[in-house]
């Protein structure tokens, strides 16, 4: 075992354990024959009294009792020699923590396994008709997104609403799965801070972007911003705001707001940058369940009805 790099400890464990269950038996023994006790043989009264007529009698201890004590001690000893505790001792069972989780994992991929392979044979956007399907990419949705994307999917600040059919990089089937598969990085520079733009020409941009999508601005830090917009942002957000799916660079005109939609939220976001990551999940779940998770969000703003 590589926890013993020594055998000191290995010692230092074994040697006491032993002692200790040596000790214990010499002590249920010591005490389960008939003892003398100063002057009283066993049965009489050892010459202690309390209010009165309470006295104690040297009885030696029950039989049940003590037996109890020695099954306890030799249930000890067989799983010593059985499992692992013993220092470095192995036991003979040979079992180990990371076999016992290889072999449940494997009976699971048996359960499950041929389960995956099917629906993995049918597209998603097919998939997530079938009521089965999408329930079971639900349940792996509760336990692997929902801390950050919401119960019901919904999104908070900073990580996206899933039902919307508003995208960041892409709704269709194969986009998804490669979001979940691979992960995401977004990058919106940090203009102000990094010195790229003033802070007033901030101020204009985001009169400009907010207005792209209705807000009522003021009209002349508005013309302003613009020009700001299209020598720096269209390269990423496009020439008319709309965004550009393979960088993740949201739509600035349709008021959904990944970080909020408010003047002072949006100069935030542009003076100092946003950088939100969606892990990658392609290592730990595997194509089954991607495809799975896949139909699922897939199916959040696609099935029409109730
Ligand atoms: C640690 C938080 C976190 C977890 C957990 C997480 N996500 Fe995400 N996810 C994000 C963030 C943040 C983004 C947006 C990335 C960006 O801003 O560029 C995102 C983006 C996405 C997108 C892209 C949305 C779009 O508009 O294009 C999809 C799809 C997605 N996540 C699905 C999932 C699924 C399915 C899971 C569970 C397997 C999951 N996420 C787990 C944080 C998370
Ligand atoms: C290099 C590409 C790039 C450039 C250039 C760029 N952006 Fe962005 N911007 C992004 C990305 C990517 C995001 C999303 C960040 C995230 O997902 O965390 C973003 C997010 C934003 C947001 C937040 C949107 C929301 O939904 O909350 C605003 C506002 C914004 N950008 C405005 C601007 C303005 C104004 C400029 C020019 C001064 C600009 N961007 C230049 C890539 C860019």
């Amino acid at each position: 075992m590589a926890d013993f790099t020594s055998s000191f400890w290995n010692w230092f464990i074994a040697v006491p354990t032993i002692l200790g269950i040596l000790g214990c038996f010499w002590l249920v023994i010591h005490y389960s024959g008939a003892r003398t006790y100063g002057e009283s043989k066993e049965g009489e009264p050892m010459g202690h009294v309390w209010d009165g007529d309470l006295q104690e009698i040297n009885n030696p201890l029950p039989r049940w009792w003590l037996n109890m004590f020695y099954a306890t001690l030799i249930f000890g000893i067989i799983y010593l020699i059985l499992y692992p505790g013993l220092g470095s001792w192995k036991g003979l069972l040979g079992w180990t923590e990371a076999g016992q989780y290889e072999a449940e994992m494997k009976q699971a991929e048996e359960t499950y396994g041929p389960l995956f392979d099917k629906y993995l044979k049918v597209p998603v956007a097919e998939l997530a008709k079938d009521p089965k399907a999408v329930e079971m990419g639900r349940h792996l949705f509760a336990t692997y997104c929902v801390g950050c994307h919401g119960s019901d999917a919904g999104g908070a600040r900073g990580y996206p609403n899933l039902r919307d059919n508003d995208w960041l990089y892409g709704g269709t089937p194969e986009k998804i799965v490669e979001t979940i598969t691979n992960g995401r990085q977004g990058a919106m520079p940090a203009w102000e801070d990094q010195g790229l733009l003033t802070h007033e020409q901030v101020v204009n941009a985001a009169e400009y972007v907010r207005g792209l999508s209705g807000a009522e601005v003021d009209p002349q830090a508005r013309a302003k911003g613009e020009e700001v917009f299209k020598t720096n942002c269209a390269v990423c957000h496009g020439p008319d705001g709309k965004g550009n799916q393979a960088l993740g660079a949201p739509n600035l005109t349709d008021d959904i707001w990944l970080y909020g939609g408010s003047q002072k939220r949006v100069i935030e976001s542009i003076a100092h940058g946003r950088s939100g990551r969606m892990p990658a999940w392609g290592e730990l779940l595997g194509k089954g369940k991607i495809h799975l998770l896949a139909t699922y969000v897939y199916s959040l703003s696609h099935n029409k009805g109730p």
